[in-house]
C-alpha cells in the first residue's frame, strides 16, 4: 500500500502511539534520538523532504549529518543498488568484486590528481571504524600510540574514537580508553581561543601550540632529536560536530609544515566534510595542504550501505608495511555499498559541484546574513560551499543560548510552521561546543527555492522560539 495513502488519521496515530510506546519500552536510549522532546515516526524521503506517518512535509536541513548529499532516493544510485541486488547483493568480503577494485582505483586517482601522491584505499564499514583502522596505520609506522586532535573535534564513538574525541561526556562513563589525545585548541575564530575578535585572526593560538615543540618541559618533543612523542594529528578541515566551523586561511599550511619537522603525520578526517560538502571534494583542498591520510564515510554511499575508508601515502600503507590481515570487517567493502560509492563517484564526475555547491552556499549564507540583521539573537554565520553555520546566543549575541536553540529546533521538529502556505516541518541539527549551534547541510541539489523556503521556516521557528 502506498504510504502516503493510509486510510484515517485516527488509525494512524494510534499505530504512531503504539509505535512509540513500543520503542520507549524496548530500544535502547543510548543513541541520540531522545535528543528530541518530541519523537516523530517519518516513512517517506525524497530529495530534500522527509515525510512523517501523517504525510506531513519536513524541510531537511541536515540530511542525515550529511550522509544523502545528493538527495535522498537519488534515482541513479538508487537504481545502482537495485541492479547489484540482482546481480550480487551478498559476497564474502574475503574475495573480490569489480566495484570494491574500481572505486579504490577511482578514490586513489582522484586524490592523486588533485594532491599528487599515490597511495591505497582500505575500506571499512562506519566513519569510527575508518579512523581507528588511520590510528592502526598511524601506530604501525610511527610505534607512537598516541596523538593530537582538536577541541571540539569529533572522530565517532569506538573506544579509540572516542580517545581522539574531545568531548569527555562521551567518554565519562566508560572506564579507560586508549591513549588519549593531547587536545590543541581549534581555531574558532567566532570564540577564539586567545580571545581576538572574529575578525582579527593573528594565528596566536597557532603560535602557542608551535611555542611547545621549543622545550622538552612543554611535555611533546626532545628539541634537539625533533622526536615527538605523538604519531599523528587527526584533524577535520571544517569542524563538523563543533559547529561547522571553518578556519583562516592559512592555518592548516603552518600546522602541516610544523608537523613535518617532527614526523607527525596528517590526517585528514573527511568523514562529513568530504563528497563535495564543501564544495570540493575533500574540505582540506581549500586549505593548500597535502595530508598523509584521508579519512572518509557518511556521503560516499548516499546513505544506502554502510561503507567508509581512509587512503594512505603508498609507504604508510604498501603490502610490506600493512600485509593481509592487519584490519578487517565482515561488512567492510561490502558489494553493495561498494557499487553505491561508485555510482556516487561517477555522478560526481558527471555533474559540476565544485560550481554550483560555491554558488548555492553563497545565496544561502547571504540569506542568513538577512536573518542575522534581523536577530540579535544570531551571534554568528559562516560556512564554506554548503556546511553552514547559525550559532545561537543571547540577545548580546555572544552568550551561548542552548535552550533556545533547542526550542527552535523541536518546533521545526513539530511539523506546524505555515511559512509558504502549507504545513511543513523543519529539520535541524545542533551542533557547537555550548550546543547552540545550528549546523546545516542541505542537499547538493537545493534549489535557490528551496533555499528561500528553508530561510522563510528557519524564520518562522525562530520567532516562535522567542515568544
Ligand atoms: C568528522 C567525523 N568523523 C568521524 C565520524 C564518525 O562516523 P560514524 O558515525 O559513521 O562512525 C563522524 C560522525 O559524525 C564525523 O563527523
Amino acid at each position: 500500500m502506498d504510504k502516503m495513502s493510509r486510510p484515517s488519521e485516527k488509525i494512524l496515530t494510534s499505530k504512531e502511539e503504539m509505535l512509540l510506546a513500543k520503542e520507549a519500552q524496548y530500544c535502547s536510549w543510548g543513541d541520540t534520538v531522545h535528543y528530541a522532546k518530541e519523537l516523530k515516526i517519518f516513512s517517506l524521503s525524497e530529495g530534500i523532504y522527509v515525510y512523517d506517518s501523517h504525510g506531513t512535509q519536513y524541510l531537511d536541513l541536515q540530511m542525515w549529518h550529511s550522509v544523502a548529499n545528493f538527495g535522498y532516493k537519488n534515482q541513479y544510485i538508487n537504481n545502482i543498488v537495485k541492479d547489484q541486488i540482482d546481480a550480487l547483493p551478498q559476497l564474502s568480503c574475503q574475495y573480490l568484486h569489480e566495484e570494491k577494485i574500481l572505486l579504490a582505483e577511482k578514490i586513489a586517482k582522484n586524490i592523486e590528481k588533485t594532491f599528487g601522491e599515490k597511495g591505497r584505499v582500505h575500506f571499512n564499514i562506519g566513519g569510527a571504524s575508518a579512523i581507528e583502522d588511520a590510528i592502526k596505520i598511524v601506530r604501525n609506522h610511527t610505534k607512537k600510540n598516541s596523538a593530537f586532535a582538536f577541541m571540539g573535534g569529533y572522530h565517532g564513538r569506538t573506544l579509540g574514537a572516542t580517545a581522539i574525541t574531545s568531548s569527555f561526556r562521551y567518554r565519562e562513563h566508560f572506564g579507560h580508553f586508549a591513549d588519549r589525545a593531547h587536545f590543541v585548541p581549534y581555531p574558532y575564530q567566532f570564540r577564539c581561543p586567545s580571545d581576538r575578535g572574529k575578525d582579527c585572526c593573528d594565528m596566536s593560538c597557532f603560535k602557542d601550540f608551535e611555542k611547545l615543540f621549543g622545550s622538552e618541559y612543554y611535555s611533546l618533543v626532545n628539541p634537539k632529536t625533533k622526536n615527538c612523542e605523538y604519531g599523528a594529528f587527526f584533524v577535520e578541515p571544517v569542524q563538523a560536530t563543533g559547529g561547522y566551523i571553518v578556519p583562516p586561511k592559512g592555518y592548516f599550511k603552518e600546522l602541516k609544515k610544523l608537523l613535518d619537522r617532527h614526523q607527525v603525520l596528517f590526517v585528514d578526517d573527511e568523514v562529513h566534510m568530504g563528497f563535495y560538502r564543501t564544495g570540493k571534494m575533500w574540505a582540506i583542498e581549500h586549505f593548500d595542504v597535502v595530508p598523509d591520510i584521508i579519512v572518509f564515510g557518511k556521503a560516499c554511499t548516499n546513505g544506502l550501505n554502510p561503507l567508509s575508508g581512509i587512503w594512505a601515502k603508498e609507504h604508510l600503507i604498501s603490502p610490506e608495511v600493512f600485509p593481509p590481515g592487519s584490519t578487517h570487517s565482515t561488512y567492510s567493502s561490502n558489494s553493495i555499498g561498494t557499487a553505491a560509492a561508485l555510482g556516487v563517484m561517477n555522478l560526481i564526475e558527471a555533474s559540476d559541484f565544485s560550481a554550483s555547491v560555491p554558488e548555492k552556499g553563497k545565496y544561502f549564507l547571504d540569506r542568513l546574513n538577512g536573518l542575522k540583521k534581523k536577530y540579535p539573537q544570531i551571534g554568528d554565520v559562516d560556512g564554506l560551499g554548503l556546511a553552514l553555520r547559525i550559532e545561537i546566543c543571547q540577545k548580546d549575541g555572544r552568550t551561548p543560548d542552548r535552550e533556545l536553540t533547542e526550542k527552535i529546533m523541536n518546533i521545526g521538529l513539530k511539523g506546524k510552521l505555515t511559512a509558504a502556505g502549507r504545513q511543513r516541518g523543519l529539520l535541524l541539527s545542533i551542533g557547537g561546543y555550548f550546543k547552540n549551534v545550528f549546523t546545516l547541510a542541505p542537499s547538493l541539489y537545493i534549489t535557490h527555492q528551496e533555499i528561500d523556503l528553508a530561510i522563510d521556516l528557519f524564520d518562522e521557528a525562530f520567532s516562535e522560539g522567542l515568544r
